[in-house]
This record gives C-alpha cells, structure tokens and sequence, in this order.
C-alpha cells in the first residue's frame, strides 16, 4: 500500500456503450469512486477522476444487429445518454471520453506493439468456431452453448452468466452461434497470447502483496491463481475494434480487454493535454496512487490481466487498490437489461426530478461492498423519510429557522460554554476524521453513517439544549445554543458533499459558504475546516431556503412498485409462445363459414353472468342476437355502434337461456384481452367476409 501519494489516478469501469444505466452501475461502482474522489479533493488532493465508454467488442456488434443501425450509431447513441445520466447525478469525472477516440487507437496499439516487440507474445495458430453461414469466426458472445460447470444451456463463449466460470468458446457443449443459430465448425486461425501462465509468479508476488484488499477482490484473486493462470488471446478475428497493429493481421483486432483498460491511460492523456499536466505523471510516477473502481465482474481484468499487461510493459505503476463491490439486486432478483428489470437513471429523473441525492444516499447506505444486497422501493422510501427528511432535514432545518426568528439570520455570538457545549464540540471535531478513516478504507457505508452521525449529533444537541423554551427566559444562552447548531450545519455541509453533493451546495448558499474565506486561501471550505468550532463567523448571514428533502408518499412508491411489476408481466408476455396451427383443412371446408358485417345496435350484459353479453346486431337481412363471452374486455355502452364481423351460419346455440345466433370473431392479444376484428372502413351490414 502506498503511503503519502503525491497524486491519484482514479479510475471507475469502462462500460459498454449499448444500452442506458441503471442503478446497479451506480450502486456498484460509480458512486463509492465519486464519494471517494470529491473527499480527496476537499482534502486538496491531486486527483485525475478517469472514465469513459467501451466502444468495442461483441457486446456492441450484438446490439447494433439487434437495433438494425451500424456499432459506430450504436456507440455514438450510448455515450451521449450515459454521459448525460453521470453529469446529472453528479458523477464528477475529471475526463469522461470514449475508446473509440483516435488517441486511444494509438494509444493502445502502441501498447501492444511495445509488448510485441519485447516478444512478450506467442502467436498460436489455434482452431476456433467459425460460422459458415455468417462467415465470421465466433469470439465471446458470439457463440453459446451448454456450460460444461453448470449445465446452464446459454452459457457465453467467454463467461458463464449463471455460475461465473470464465469460458473459453471450445469449451462450450453443443455450441451454437449467436449469429446465424448453426452448428459452427472449427477453423485453424493465428492470435497473439499473453502468456499469464509464465507471469503467474509476478502477478501472485502483487497480489500477495496487498492483504489489505477487500476480502471479496483477494478471494477472486486466489481462486483464479490456485487454479493456475491460462494463456489468453489478445487479439480476436472480428472487424470491429482496434486494429491489431502488425502485418498480416488484416481482419484481426485487438481483444476489447486488452484495448478497454488502456482506455484509462489514454482518456488521461486526453485530460492532461487539455489541462496542461503531463499524464505520465499520473501513470508513471511511484508516489502516484491508482485505484480502480470496477464491479465484481471486472475483478480478474483489473487484478489481473491488467497488470500482467502494465508489468510486462514496464514503465507503468499497478493499482494500488481495486475496491470492487458485489452486485445491487433489485426488488429481489437480480437487475436484468433484457427483462427490463431495472431502474433507469434517466426515468428516474423524470419521476423523481431533482431527487439525485436521495437515491445517491440510498443506493450508498445499501452499497453491495462485501455481498450482493438489494434495492426496494420502500427501503428508498425509508432511507428518505426517516433519515434524510427526519434526521438531516430537520436538524438543518430547525437550525435555520430559529437563527432566522431570533437573529434575522445572523449567526449570533457565543457566551460562556456550559459542559454539553465543550461535549458537542469535542464530538464534532472527532466525527470527521470517523468519516475520513471509513472513506481511506474504502468503506462508503460505514462513512455515511458516520456523516449522519453529525446530523444526530445536532437533533441531540437542540433536544437536550431546547433553545425555544429558554428563549423565555434566558436570551444569553440561546446564542449559544444557536452558534454552535450552526457550526454543526457547517460541519455537515462539508462532510455531507462528498456524498449528497447537490444538498451540500444548497447548504453552502445557505450559510454564505459558498465564498468562504475563513482562511483567505480558498473559495469554498475543505476537509480540513470540517469539525472547526469556529468556522461560520458570529455575524454570517444565513438564509431560509427552501426544504433540502421533502417526504415521498406511499402512493408515489406503489406507482414505481406496480411499473416494475408490469415489467415484469410483460416479460412473461413475452415468453409466450404463439399458438401452433391447427391441421390443414380444405378449400371447401372454409367455403362452408358464412362469415359477414354487422353493426350492434342494442348490447347489455346477460343476467347472472359475469363473462357474456347480450347484442342486437343489423345483419342486413334480419336483426339477429349474438352472445359473445366478452363483458371482462369491453362494456355494452363501448360496444353500441360498432361494426362487427361475426359467423352467420353458425347452428344456434343457448346459453343462460338466451338463444345466439352466431359469434362475432376477436383477436386474442398476448396479454389475454381481446380486440374486436373490423372492417378497416365502414360496409353495408352483411357484406360477405371472404
Ligand atoms: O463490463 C464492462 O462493461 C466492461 N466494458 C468494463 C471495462 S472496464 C475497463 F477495463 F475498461
Ligand atoms: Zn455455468
């Protein structure tokens, strides 16, 4: 572990552009590195905050066949939504770019000649599954198949979704293609491995030499290491991706997680140049600490494959921390694109406008650090309620409206300290440094309560000091009372920004901080004034503004409640399968229906009956009446007027006494309810169906 950086190079995952975000990213990884970056800049800390999108590999040629557009629309698509979805939650990357910048072309394909002509390499001709039909060999997730671990029958070429167990495609039982469904065969084909098998020693030698990664990283680690490190390939043969940068490698290019961590160096590259800094200090300089933030998915890539990479390059530092956390459940099961199972961020925000900071407090009182944990509805709810509204809230609150009734809003002056003061103060300046210790060791939990612990600290104070009933009697003592419940507002304002950053600007408007110059050195307070018995002056103004949290009903938290349901339900809709046909009948046997227009005229429901209705229908020849099991789709008044087609020669038939002479024709939706079948323009009752 490092001691004393002189600088951080913050990294959070390069995703995927091909679809939107959701909360489990949030929760899993761009969070704790955002809580974690804003605390070392309020304690003036040299941070590059480094992320971007992954614009290559399968995942993104996968996507743009399913949208019918090309990847590059694809990736163009989903760098903007998901650019827009961090800057509105206020994920404050230093540099947020893409990996299909020209930059990081080069960038890595330097990278992999600079390893290349080291020899670091072995160029193995291998066989591999090759579509005919599609004419592409199947690298990742372009092929499937029966996990040889689990039996799971859809197993990827490279992972296995419901075990874990990384994959290799020819490993897969009964592999298939993605593609085209067909059989694939194998053809010779040469790739350029990185031979993690020879560097098992140096990677084993780092990985051992942090104890102090979280048991969850070092437990993956040691499992991938006890089962003894494979070569793996760096290089695919696709089209899509980076170009491998060595002749005769025409159709080949690199393998996206050999190019996506580069995506770090190079988007730095980007931020330094803009920036007039020089990224080899961030990169290359041992006092630079660099601390990947990843989901547990990512875990080998980062702890392993990674550094294998910036090992045998040579000029690189390795991590010096890789705090992945587990996954984010949702209501119960696990988040899941394709079954729309998920909260969007971007939906969020429209339901919940300018709420960022209570789901950001939400998802971080709940962060999955050591196992998968789970998202609810009414958890969010409760997290807001009781303990955003009710204890941070209405500390600050209270705070402000009493200095405003008492003072006009400036902060009065403190007397004579009394025993519960001088306690107050002490835990002030200690609650902090809880706060600091918890962030350093990546325990955003633990840190989060401890800043909570700042706005109980002033309920207590206000409970046990009761400024509003001493008001009565003892004026002199109420400024005291006051000056140091706003010196705990103050504290809290600093403390709190690193998590619930939108609410901390509110309140360094409300107590003039947001031009502090206590110190005259800076703008706005740092890490250091947190816990400063001292820090609003006597005399500062503070103003009313508006509530920071509101109350979330019950009824808003059902709405969100029944929108995931109907997800859900139309998932299994989904699954449906269409009926199969019936035999095969003859021309004749069809000519046999007299099928035909008609339009009601009279419709009522069937007494005693919940399902049928009753209808006069204008047939053009005689009105006839129809009962049609239809009253849990539509009421009579809807029906009245409406053109119908409706079989004219079925035998008639009684039902609850009612005699009905044919049956008017529906179409069965997937989801069970009915559409009626009409004419797509009004005919003559009678007219013919044929
Ligand atoms: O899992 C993912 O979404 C990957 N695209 C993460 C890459 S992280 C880094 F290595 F770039
Ligand atoms: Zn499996």
């Amino acid at each position: 572990m490092i001691k004393n950086p002189k600088r951080y190079t913050v990294t959070a995952a390069l995703i995927y552009a091909n679809g939107p975000i959701h909360i489990g990213h949030l929760a899993g990884c761009y969070l704790p590195a955002d809580v974690y970056v804003r605390y070392l800049r309020a304690k003036g800390k040299d941070v590059a905050f480094i992320s971007g999108t992954d614009e290559h590999g399968v995942p993104i040629t996968i996507k743009a066949k399913k949208e019918g557009i090309t990847p590059q629309a694809v990736v163009d698509k989903y760098y903007g939504i998901i650019k827009q979805s961090f800057e509105e939650f206020g994920i404050s990357f230093d540099k947020y770019s893409r990996t299909s910048n020209k930059v990081h072309h080069e960038t890595s394909q330097e990278f992999f000649t600079n390893l290349n002509d080291k020899g670091y390499f072995d160029e193995v001709v291998t066989e591999q599954y090759f579509d005919e039909e599609a004419n592409q060999f199947l690298a990742d997730r372009y092929i499937v198949g029966e996990c040889p671990v689990c039996q799971n029958p859809n197993a990827y070429g490279d992972q296995c979704e419901s075990c874990g167990s990384s994959l290799s495609p020819t490993e897969l039982v009964n592999p298939r293609s993605t593609l085209s469904g067909a059989k694939p065969v194998l053809k010779e084909t040469k790739n350029w491995y990185l031979p993690l098998d020879r560097l098992q020693p140096k990677i084993e030698e780092y990985v051992n030499s942090h104890p102090e990664w979280k048991s969850n990283v070092s437990g993956q680690c040691q499992s991938w290491l006890k089962q003894g490190l494979q070569p793996r390939a760096m290089t695919r043969d696709l089209d899509w991706g980076v170009k491998v940068p060595v002749e005769g490698a025409d159709g080949k290019v690199l393998y996206v997680w050999f190019d996506a961590p580069i995506g770090y160096i190079s988007m730095t590259k980007e931020w330094a140049a803009e920036n007039g800094k020089n990224w080899e200090d961030y990169w290359k300089k041992e006092d630079t600490k660099l601390v990947h933030f990843i989901g547990k998915d990512n875990i080998v890539f980062h702890c392993i494959i990674f550094p294998a990479m910036l090992m045998s390059h040579g000029e690189y530092v390795l991590a010096d921390n890789v705090p992945a956390n587990e996954f984010m459940n949702l209501e119960g099961d696990k988040i899941s694109t394709s079954r729309n199972w998920a909260v969007w961020l971007h939906e969020y925000l429209q339901e919940f406008p300018d709420k960022q900071d209570v789901l950001r407090y939400a998802l971080l009182a709940n962060a999955p650090e050591n196992k998968d944990n789970d998202f609810t509805w009414k958890d969010f709810q409760t997290k807001n309620n009781s303990e955003l509204v009710g204890i941070f809230g209405n500390f600050v609150n209270r705070t402000v409206v009493l200095t405003q009734k008492y003072y006009d809003g400036l902060v009065p002056e403190r007397g004579e300290l009394h025993d519960i003061d001088k306690e107050t103060l002490a835990t002030l300046a200690d609650l902090p440094c809880k706060v600091s210790d918890a962030l350093k060791n990546y325990k955003f939990r633990d840190a989060l309560a401890a800043m909570m612990e700042i706005a109980r600290l002033g309920n207590k104070y206000l409970a046990d000091t009761e400024p509003w009933k001493v008001i009565k009697v003892d004026e002199e003592r109420v400024k005291t009372i006051m000056n140091i419940a706003t010196q705990i507002t103050g504290t809290l304002s600093i403390v709190c920004e690193s998590f619930i950053p939108f609410t901390a600007a509110k309140l360094y408007e409300q107590l003039s901080l947001e031009n502090w110059n206590l110190k005259g050195e800076t703008a706005h307070p740092e890490w250091r004034d947190a816990g400063n018995a001292d820090l609003i002056p006597a005399g500062t103004v503070v103003k009313t503004g508006n509530l920071l949290f509101e109350k979330i009903e019950d009824s808003t938290i059902e709405q969100q409640v029944n929108k995931l349901q109907e997800a859900k339900r139309m998932n299994e809709l989904e699954g449906k399968a269409i009926e199969p046909l019936k035999d095969t009948i003859q021309f004749d046997d069809f000519m046999k229906l007299d099928i035909r227009i008609g339009t009601i005229l009279e419709a009522e429901a069937v007494k005693k009956s919940k399902k049928l209705l009753k209808f006069l229908i204008e047939d053009g020849m005689e009105k006839r009446t129809i009962l049609s099991g239809i009253a849990e789709y539509f009421t009579p008044e809807e029906m009245i007027g409406k053109q119908v087609t409706f079989i004219a020669n079925l035998a008639p038939r009684k039902m609850m006494g009612v005699e009905s002479e044919g049956m008017i024709l529906m179409a069965e939706d997937k989801d069970g309810s009915l559409a009626l079948l009409k004419p797509h323009k009004d005919v003559w009752n009678g007219a013919s169906v044929s």
